[in-house]
């Protein structure tokens, strides 16, 4: 307003009557009220742009409250699944240290030249003796019976019988591992592939695929979990000299990996009989435990063939038997002491006593049956493909699936 007048006292031309207010053009006038207004809306944008700048931020800020709350929360249920883990494992290490601390010299009537004895027989420990017959123990340390079933009812009342609760149970099934095949629908099969802490067998005829596996296995155990592996080293104990490193080297490269890379992580060995195979699983534990040595799949192909050959007729049934019995202890024992995977391969007999379905049965009887924690049947099937069938498992359905052999490996069949 004071500036309308000012441009109306403008026009009246006395200088004199308009004392106080300047003179100022209608151009500047129009041109300042619309600066003005301009200069208003501009704040006003201003303002409003600062309002919503304090919205978002204040959103923000809520935001991250949020997923900060959220955050800690995790962390603390992490946490608290930490310390379950720690305190099963410190329990675990507990009742380790109390079966090693208790030494078999502590038995009634074992001296330094008994437990030397039994030491050498592999009955080093409380547990081995616990689970010892009198008869195993008269025949190794030339003890009476009388003697031998006295150590082996004190073994049994000072030990820790190694009872864990389901929770401890649960916990320690969650580090099993698994080896992936190569083929979903195998895989799909073994919920996953084949297990660490515990026996695979797989049996079945001549060319049905159980070496090819084997091979196939040897790779993958490196591979990283994700991939199906278990990143760990192979032991592979060849009994009939039929492994083949150019097989492993192409499986290897049609997975885009280092085949010298994965040679090097495979320690071969040709075990010659059933006692240098049995002295190879002691070995093993030698490298794992001494030598650092990551081994999580342990192979043996195949595990009969030296039994079979070496103990022929009726009369050594039970000799082979029981040597067996130690050797499938051994590898179940191994398998659990370090979380890895056995796989053997077994030979098939004919049974004359089945009459309908296909009539063939692994060998090695009830003490391989009972050591291994999977059996699968493979046999040769349509167009060259092969079927693989679980037989006994705790925790897969009878069921089979079909895959085949290619020049890459084990795959599924398109
Ligand atoms: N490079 C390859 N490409 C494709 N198939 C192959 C290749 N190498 C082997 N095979 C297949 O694998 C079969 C042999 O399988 P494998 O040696 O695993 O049998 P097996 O069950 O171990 O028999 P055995 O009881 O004689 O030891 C061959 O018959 C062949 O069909
Ligand atoms: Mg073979």
């Amino acid at each position: 307003m004071k500036l309308l007048k000012s441009f109306t006292w403008k026009k009246q031309k006395s200088i004199e009557e308009i004392p106080k207010y300047p003179k100022i053009s209608c151009k500047t006038l129009f041109t300042f009220l619309f600066y003005d207004l301009k200069f208003k809306k501009v704040i006003f944008m201003v303002e409003k742009t600062i309002l919503v700048e304090k919205k978002k931020e204040m959103k923000e800020e809520i935001v991250d409250k949020k997923l900060l709350e959220k955050a800690s929360q995790k962390l603390e249920e992490k946490r608290d699944e930490k310390v379950i883990v720690l305190k099963v494992e410190e329990k675990v290490e507990e009742k380790k240290q109390l079966n090693k601390e208790i030494s078999i010299e502590e038995l009634p009537g074992v001296g330094a030249a008994t437990a030397e004895k039994l030491r050498e027989a592999g009955f080093d420990s409380m547990l081995s003796i616990a689970v010892a017959s009198p008869g195993e123990l008269t025949e190794i340390a030339g003890l009476t019976e009388a003697t031998a079933r006295k150590i082996i009812n004190t073994a049994r009342h000072k030990m820790d019988m190694g009872f864990v609760s389901g929770n401890e149970l649960l916990e320690k099934r969650r580090n099993i591992g698994k080896i992936s095949t190569s083929s979903k629908a195998f895989d799909a099969l073994l919920m996953g592939g084949i297990e660490t802490n515990g026996i695979t067998e797989v049996y079945g005829e001549f060319g049905s695929s159980k070496t090819q596996i084997g091979h196939q296995l040897a790779v993958n155990a490196q591979l990283p979990k994700e991939q199906g592996g278990v990143e760990g080293m192979v032991c592979y104990i060849d009994s009939e000299g039929t492994a083949r490193p150019e097989r492993i080297k192409s499986m290897a490269e049609s997975l885009k990996l280092d085949p010298i890379k994965i040679l090097n992580n495979i320690k071969f060995i040709r075990a010659f009989n059933s006692d240098h195979q049995m002295l190879i699983i002691n070995k093993i534990e030698d490298l794992i435990k001494n030598e650092k040595l990551p081994i999580k799949l342990v192979v043996v192909d195949s595990l009969m063939s030296h039994f079979r050959s070496e103990y022929v007729g009726r009369g050594t049934l039970s000799d082979r038997q029981q040597k067996l019995n130690k050797h499938m202890h051994d590898l179940l024992k191994l398998a659990e002491t370090y979380n890895l995977a056995v796989y053997l391969t077994n030979q098939v007999m004919a049974n004359p006593a089945i009459f309908f379905g296909d009539p063939t049965t692994p060998v090695g009887g009830n003490i391989v049956a009972h050591a291994s924690s999977v059996r699968i049947y493979v046999r040769k099937g349509k167009k060259g493909t092969r079927v693989a069938r679980v037989i006994d498992a705790p925790h897969i359905p009878d069921s089979e699936c079909a895959f085949r052999i290619t020049e890459e490996g084990i795959r599924d069949i398109e």
